[in-house]
């Protein structure tokens, strides 16, 4: 590797918009780690083509998914961000199924920083390692799933028993990353709680809990210090806060994606220079798959 330091992988779909799910399940996980791993991040817009796409809009949606990773707090001149569909090891370590699996081996990741729907497929990935490496020896990190306590799971505001989603219809359901700060604190304030009025953590009070997570991921508080802070103040006043938490969170990543959106060299250039960085990553493991395996190289 370029340097002695552990190696973090990590991507997203290059579907729609972000919600905050997406935010604090991974992207903020990500930028967290960034000093500590040699990291690299995919726009995985192979696994956005199971279903269909406009391609334009598709484009678009891939772009503005690596500008938001910038905007986050990524940095490309240091991190490699890359299009998985720029390297064709993806495709050719494994086939549709694993494509996962073979996207995370295929950069020898130590870590995987994703939220708790991703945990099977990590699972799968590990599987899939251990196997190989049994059958053919030591090629391929066996990568550990890096879930974060607070935030792995965020329900959507509208029903608390159900993940926060890209997909979702209602408008009040999701947080989107660009939202602006007076739909983020109305979203909020009309998120779906219980008829209690007390600001607590319980597996029975599923929005409070929920609500409780989010602001503790922006907060860093931990769920005591939440309930303290809101002893005696009703759940208008929580709402306030975490609206306005989330939005003070998100301000800066919203003027620097903006910022970044208007300037389309930059983007260009680093997804140039990261295209090259991570085909060499891909190119030395499929060296080592092919020998294991016994495929010849291709003559040049
Ligand atoms: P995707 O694009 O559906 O989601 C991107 C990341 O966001 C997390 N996430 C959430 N976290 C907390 N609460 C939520 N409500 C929430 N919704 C989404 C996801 O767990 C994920 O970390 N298959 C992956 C993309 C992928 C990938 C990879 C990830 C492809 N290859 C290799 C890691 C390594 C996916 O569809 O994520």
């Amino acid at each position: 590797m370029l340097n002695d330091k552990k190696i973090l992988y990590s991507g997203m779909q290059a579907t729609g918009t972000l919600t905050l799910g997406n935010y604090l399940g991974a992207l903020k996980n990500w930028v967290n780690l960034n000093e500590e791993y040699e990291c690299i991040y995919g726009v995985m817009d192979l696994h956005s083509l199971t279903v269909r796409q406009n391609p334009a809009e598709f484009r678009k949606n891939a772009r503005s998914l690596y500008a938001l990773y910038v905007a986050a707090g990524l940095n490309p001149e240091k991190n490699c961000i890359y299009y998985q569909s720029h390297v064709p090891g993806h495709a050719q370590l494994y086939t549709y199924p694993v494509l996962m699996a073979a996207d995370i081996l295929l950069y020898q990741a130590d870590v995987v920083p994703v939220g708790q729907d991703q945990k099977q497929h990590l699972e799968i990935t590990r599987d899939i390692a251990q196997r190989f490496n049994a059958v053919y020896g030591e090629v391929f990190t066996v990568p550990k799933a890096y879930i974060p306590k607070a935030g792995a799971k965020i329900m959507s505001l509208a029903d608390p028993q159900k993940k926060m989603s890209k997909s979702e219809e209602n408008p009040n359901a999701s947080i989107w990353l660009m939202d602006d700060r007076d739909s983020i604190i109305r979203k909020f304030k009309r998120a779906v709680t219980d008829s209690d009025t007390v600001v607590r953590y319980a597996k029975e009070k599923p929005g409070i809990s929920n609500l409780m997570d989010i602001y503790s991921c922006v907060t860093g508080k931990n769920y005591d210090e939440i309930e303290k802070e809101f002893e005696g103040k009703g759940y208008g006043d929580f709402k306030l806060a975490v609206g306005e938490a989330v939005a003070d969170e998100l301000a800066p990543l919203q003027k620097r994606y903006t910022e970044l959106m208007a300037d389309k060299t930059y983007i260009e250039s680093m997804i140039k220079m990261n295209d090259e960085k991570a085909a060499f990553y891909a190119a030395k493991t499929l060296r080592k798959v092919h020998k294991k395996v016994g495929l010849t190289e291709m003559i040049k």
